[in-house]
C-alpha cells in the first residue's frame, strides 16, 4: 500500500476529534508571536467580487496563449471559506478534460495525502497558478504565470485561508516570487500577504521519487500542527 494510503487509512480509522481551528493554543501563539503584516488578505483586490464571478472571467480569459488552447479552464474547487488551500502549478491533461483541479494521477496521490492531514477534500481549496493547461505539460512561463496572477491573488483575498500549501517550484516561483529549488524552500513556513505558507513537493513530483514521500509528509505534519491535528501513532 503506498506510503499516503496508509497514513489516510489511520486517520480515517481514528475517531473524529472535534475539529480545532483558529482558538487553538498553539496557532494563537503562533500569532501572538508574528510580527504585523505589511499586508493582509484583506487588501488583495477583489473587484470581481465573488469566486464565482472570478471563476466565471477566468473561463472567458484569453489574456494568454493557453486560453486559445485550452479545452476547459480550471478556476479551482473546494469549500470557498477554506482554512486549508493548495495550489499547484497548472492543469494536466486530466485536469483540462474535466474543468477540475488535481483529478489525475497527481491528484489522487494529493486526495490521499490530504486525508493523511485529517481534512476531507471537500473542506480545503484547491488551485493552481495558471488557470489552463500549459500544452504539453510544460511549466508555465514567467510571462503566461504573470498574465494569470491576479486570478490567484484575488482567490486567495476571497477564501481568506489560514493556511496555504504550495505544492512543487512553481508555485512557490510565482506565488512568493522566489527563484529558490523546492528542496532549498521546503519544510518551513514562509509568508504570504500575512498568511502562512508552506512549500513541500509536487505530488507528481512524489510519484516519480517515492523517497521524497517523507519529507513531504514531515512538512504536511507542520501545517497539521497549525490546525491541531496530530499524526495517528501506528
Ligand atoms: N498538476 C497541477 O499542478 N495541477 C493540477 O491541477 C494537476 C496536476
Amino acid at each position: 500500500m503506498d506510503f499516503f494510503e496508509q497514513l489516510a487509512e489511520l486517520a480515517a480509522a481514528m475517531p473524529r476529534r472535534k475539529m480545532v481551528r483558529s482558538d487553538h493554543p498553539a496557532w494563537q501563539a503562533f500569532l501572538a508571536d508574528r510580527p504585523a503584516p505589511p499586508e493582509t488578505a484583506d487588501d488583495a483586490p477583489t473587484d470581481m467580487g465573488t469566486l464565482a464571478a472570478l471563476g466565471d472571467a477566468a473561463k472567458m480569459c484569453r489574456a494568454c496563449p493557453l486560453g486559445t488552447g485550452r479545452l476547459h479552464a480550471v478556476f479551482g474547487e473546494g469549500d470557498p471559506h477554506a482554512k486549508l488551500m493548495f495550489i499547484g502549478e497548472g492543469p494536466g491533461a486530466d485536469e483540462d478534460a474535466s474543468g477540475r483541479p488535481f483529478v489525475g494521477r497527481a491528484g489522487q496521490l494529493l486526495d490521499k495525502m490530504i486525508a493523511a492531514m485529517q481534512f476531507r477534500r471537500e473542506e480545503v481549496y484547491i488551485a493552481n497558478v495558471v488557470k489552463c493547461r500549459p500544452p504539453g505539460n510544460r511549466a508555465p512561463t514567467p510571462e503566461e504565470a504573470q498574465k494569470c496572477a491576479h486570478f490567484l491573488e484575488k482567490q486567495i483575498g476571497l477564501i481568506k485561508p489560514e493556511v496555504i500549501v504550495l505544492l512543487g517550484a512553481s508555485a512557490a516561483k510565482y506565488l512568493l516570487r522566489r527563484e529558490e529549488g523546492i528542496t532549498r524552500l521546503r519544510g518551513r513556513f514562509l509568508e504570504y500577504r500575512g498568511i502562512p505558507v508552506m512549500p513541500t513537493y509536487h505530488p507528481a513530483f512524489l510519484l516519480r521519487q517515492e523517497s521524497a514521500k517523507r519529507d513531504a509528509w514531515s512538512d504536511l505534519q507542520q501545517v497539521m500542527a497549525k490546525f491541531g491535528k496530530y499524526p495517528v501513532k501506528k
